[in-house]
């Protein structure tokens, strides 16, 4: 059965859903996105992720097509129509499509904004057998723009980060600029020192994960101790644990770096315990 989709003001099957091929998001990878997951049927931290789009969306000076309460509405419609239990709802909104081909931004108001929004179901998501191994990265130069707190679609270095990874049979890979890690491909990164757990600072440098504020807040309630500074590679490959977080993985404990593991090799406890409490919090939290 195709899915339902939803394209500027719209819910088509899949197979009827058209974008031009002047779009912006298409041409000059001039666009924001955000991945909401679903547990339970509810959006899980859906207004963090609303005000992250605003803030992505202004710092590009796009305009927004839809408010915040028509973004809820929608994302609620496209779980219900293609029944998603566990999953996530891709969202995203591009510059639109002028009439031809321009450097320069268009006007927007000959030029509304594209939106698109579709739903993946992912049965299992929460239960990851993923969580109980724990993953292996490898570490790559950072080599993406300047302004990676801003949620947009240029996600080729990202895309060729998982293959490098893929290529040396691991799951995924951490980015290091100036000898520090930023982050992973599409998940911010942490290590854990005894009962500290070490996270790079926000900045330009990395993107806000909306799972990396609820997790440092669900670390300190349950009195761990947080630093958020950076930290080197070396430095990670000699911590007692690390784990991502993010939308789609929510906390997943990482074994492996550049094939140094980190304690037996087995996911340690800050992660797990994190994992639990996340989801946990989340899906009470969830609309
Ligand atoms: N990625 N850092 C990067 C570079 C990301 O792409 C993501 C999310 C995160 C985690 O952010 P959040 O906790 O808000 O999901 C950090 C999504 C899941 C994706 O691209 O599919």
């Amino acid at each position: 059965m195709s899915r339902i989709v939803y394209v500027n003001g719209e819910y088509l099957p899949e197979e009827e859903a058209k974008v031009s091929i002047f779009d912006r998001g298409f041409l000059m990878a001039d666009g924001v996105y955000e991945v909401t997951s679903v547990l339970g049927g509810k959006l899980i931290d859906f207004d963090g992720h609303a005000v992250r789009l605003e803030r992505s969306l202004k710092e590009l000076d796009m305009a927004s097509p839809v408010s915040k309460e028509e973004l809820l509405a929608i994302h609620r419609q496209l779980v219900s129509e293609n029944d998603v239990e566990e999953g996530l709802v891709y969202l995203q909104i591009t510059r639109g499509a002028p009439s031809d081909r321009d450097f320069a931004f268009p006007n927007p108001d000959e030029t509304p904004s594209t939106i698109v929004l579709f739903t993946q179901n992912k049965p299992g998501l929460a239960k990851s057998p993923a969580a109980q191994k724990g993953m292996k990265v490898i570490t790559i130069d950072d080599e993406r723009w300047g302004r990676r707190d801003i949620k947009t679609v240029q996600l080729l270095y990202p895309s060729m980060g998982k293959m490098m990874a893929k290529a040396a049979g691991v799951d995924d890979a951490w980015m290091v600029q100036d000898g520090f890690i930023t982050e992973g491909t599409s998940n911010n990164a942490y290590i854990v020192k005894g009962n500290t757990i070490i996270t790079r600072a926000l900045s330009n440098d990395i993107l806000h994960g909306i799972t990396r504020a609820a997790v440092l807040r669900f670390a300190a309630e349950a009195q761990m101790q947080v630093e958020e500074r950076n930290f080197t590679v070396e430095e990670a490959k000699e911590a007692d644990e690390a784990f991502i977080t993010s939308a789609s993985t929510f906390v997943m404990p990482v074994v492996e770096i550049d094939g140094a593991t980190l304690g037996t090799g087995a996911p340690g406890s800050v992660a797990p315990r994190l994992r639990e409490i996340y989801l946990e919090e989340s899906m009470k939290a969830a609309v």
